[in-house]
């Protein structure tokens, strides 16, 4: 199994504080945010990750990151030419997934606690995980009926499932052919939703509820929230 941390995209959302550096390199209260998707991949037994990143901060990220050799990873960078969707990201590691299954995780998503579960072998070729919030309409929402998923829509207006997808996937190694597939959305962007879609329409994907606590920290609001959770986990450690 290989890692790939998806670090690239525009960071709009966190206005004045991505002029000029990249989201991924701001701190979750006292380290930068990119170590904890590095540390969840660590975590899951992972030693080879692919960080993928916008074109104007690849240098940070070498300088912060390295050779991996302080993290006793390996890590390998490529970068994205303009913020054109998760999926157009998540591409640019086709070479280096080579033919093996890949946990994909999103920059700006922190997972908290134990996450042995990134450990069982993949059933299928796609898995996602889902944790209930109380504003699915920030997320890419599944619906679920009798244990299965009936269907995945991105951002819902309204919703009646609170099953946001997080930003954590696994897959074998065909997601990149699923990504040739596709069409970019109304907003321009390659979507890991409608890879995802693909998978379920194909009974291709299995999920997981986690129960671990979990945040996007890619608005303002939810990167302070972010700090304050690290902090009272780190005080009390
Ligand atoms: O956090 C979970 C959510 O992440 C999911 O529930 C959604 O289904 C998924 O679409 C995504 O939604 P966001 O609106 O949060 O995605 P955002 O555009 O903020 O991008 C998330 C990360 O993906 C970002 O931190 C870096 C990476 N990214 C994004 C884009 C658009 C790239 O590397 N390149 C890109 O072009």
């Amino acid at each position: 199994m290989k890692g790939i941390i998806l670090a690239g995209g525009t960071g709009t959302r966190l206005k004045e504080l991505t002029k000029v550096t990249n989201k991924h390199l701001l701190p979750i209260y006292d380290k930068p945010m990119i170590y904890f998707p590095i540390n969840t991949l660590k975590d899951a037994g992972i030693e080879s990750v692919m960080i993928v990143t916008d074109k104007r901060r690849t240098s940070d990220f070498l300088l912060l990151l390295g050779s991996g050799e302080d993290y006793k990873l390996r890590f390998t960078y490529a970068l994205q030419e303009s913020a054109k969707g998760i999926a157009d990201a998540l591409n640019k590691a086709r070479d280096f997934a080579n033919k093996d299954d890949i946990t994909v995780i999103l920059g700006d998503n922190i997972l908290f606690g134990n996450t042995d579960f990134l450990k069982e072998p993949l059933k299928k070729s796609c898995r996602i995980f889902l944790k209930e919030v109380k504003d699915p309409e920030r997320f890419g929402i599944a619906y679920i009926k009798d244990n299965k998923i009936e269907k995945i829509i991105e951002k819902p207006k309204r919703s009646m499932s609170n099953l946001a997808i997080i930003g954590l996937y696994q897959y074998k190694n065909n997601v990149f052919d699923i990504i040739e597939k596709i069409n970019p959305s109304k907003r321009n962007e390659l979507e890991i939703t409608d890879v995802n879609k693909y998978f379920l329409n194909n009974d291709e994907m299995e999920y997981k509820i986690i129960d671990n606590d979990w945040i996007d920290a890619g608005t303002i609001e939810s990167l302070f929230i972010a700090s304050e959770m690290e902090r009272n986990l780190s005080h009390h450690a």
